[in-house]
Formats: structure tokens, C-alpha cells, sequence
């Protein structure tokens, strides 16, 4: 496979609300010879988000918006068109897509979340996994649709709970094995 350069690269921007540990991975991730994508934007509905630190650590352009209406919304899309944006990455953004602008995106959005969808969509899935003393979790890359959570899988992480663990130390497994699926799920999409 030919080395992408920065032109041919899959521009993307990746939608955070806090810790950013996720984009951490994904900045990294995009800086390897084989990765697809290139990060042009971070986008934030959170001006205190502790992730915004990477914008200036590695010069990407970074916005924050209120995501609470449409006009703000019709910003945002005509922000990400005039930076050609392929491919959002939302990745610990806690805020809900309205349909027409995943309708913008169709195809193009990806989330991370910390459960092995379909169970546990929402909030607080480790908690609900230790308080029904499941054996597993884990974390799911998937497609987003209108549909809290409920967008085509595209690949999963499977993680044993142990007696021991609390939802912090579940959390916290959790979270290492999320910043290897996420990289791996964009691989995979692009076939490499
Ligand atoms: C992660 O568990 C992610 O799955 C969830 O938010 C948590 C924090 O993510 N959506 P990050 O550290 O902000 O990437």
C-alpha cells in the first residue's frame, strides 16, 4: 500500500465533551505510516473540556459550540464542509446529533462507547454490568444513526470483570482497550 500523504489522507474532525484520552489515541494513531486519516478539527459543545489541551500541544484547529439549536448546528456543519471533513470521530462527546445533521454526515460518524452494545446503551453501563454481576464488558466501535447507540457495529472489545472490580477499576479497563478499538475500527472500515 502506497504511503498516504497528507492530501490523500481522510480529513477528520473528532467531537469531544471532556478527558479527550480517546483523541489523545486518535491524534496518535493518525500520525502512524499506515493510518487513513488526518485530524483537522477538534470540536467541543465544552469550552472546559480538558482534551482542548491537544489543539494547542498539536497545532489542530479547535471550536467550540453550544450545540443547542439548529442555527448553532448549521454552523457547525458549514464549519466541518469548508474544511472538506470526511469522517467525525465522536469520542467521549456527550452530546445528542440531531438527525439532520447526521443526515450532513451520512455514513461518516463513528462513536466510541463503553459497553458491548447492544447492551448498556446510555449512560453509566458500568455500573448496570457490575450491578448484574455480568462476566463481561467491554467497549463498541459503531456507526451513528439517529438512534442513541444503536448504529451499525463495526467492532467490539471484549473485558472480563473480576470480583474486585468497581465501576472505577472497570472504567478504567475499559478505557486502555478503547483507545486500541477505535484506531483499529477506522482500519478496519478502510480495509487495511
Ligand atoms: C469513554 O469511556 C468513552 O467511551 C465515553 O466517554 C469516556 C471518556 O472518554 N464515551 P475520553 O477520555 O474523553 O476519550
Amino acid at each position: 500500500m502506497a504511503l498516504l500523504t497528507g492530501s490523500d489522507r481522510i480529513k477528520t474532525a473528532i467531537f469531544i465533551s471532556g478527558t479527550g484520552s480517546n483523541l489523545k489515541s486518535l491524534i496518535k494513531f493518525s500520525k502512524v505510516k499506515k493510518s487513513p486519516i488526518i485530524i483537522k478539527m477538534i470540536i467541543s459543545n465544552n469550552s472546559k473540556a480538558k482534551g482542548l489541551q491537544y489543539s494547542k500541544i498539536y497545532k489542530i484547529k479547535k471550536k467550540v459550540f453550544d450545540f443547542k439549536n439548529t442555527l448553532s448546528e448549521k454552523k457547525i456543519i458549514n464549519e466541518l464542509k469548508k474544511n472538506n471533513i470526511d469522517l467525525i470521530c465522536l469520542a467521549g462527546f456527550m452530546k445528542i446529533l440531531s438527525k439532520s445533521f447526521i443526515k450532513n454526515f451520512k455514513g461518516k460518524i463513528l462513536n466510541i462507547h463503553p459497553s458491548l452494545l447492544p447492551k448498556y446503551k446510555g449512560l453509566n453501563s458500568h455500573e448496570k454490568a457490575i450491578k448484574n454481576k455480568d462476566k463481561y464488558s467491554g467497549c463498541t466501535v459503531h456507526y451513528v444513526n439517529s438512534k442513541l447507540d444503536s448504529g451499525k457495529i463495526i467492532n467490539q472489545k471484549k473485558i472480563r470483570i473480576t470480583k474486585f472490580d468497581t465501576p472505577d477499576t472497570l472504567a478504567k479497563k475499559v478505557l486502555i482497550q478503547e483507545h486500541k478499538l477505535y484506531p483499529a475500527a477506522i482500519l478496519k472500515i478502510f480495509r487495511l
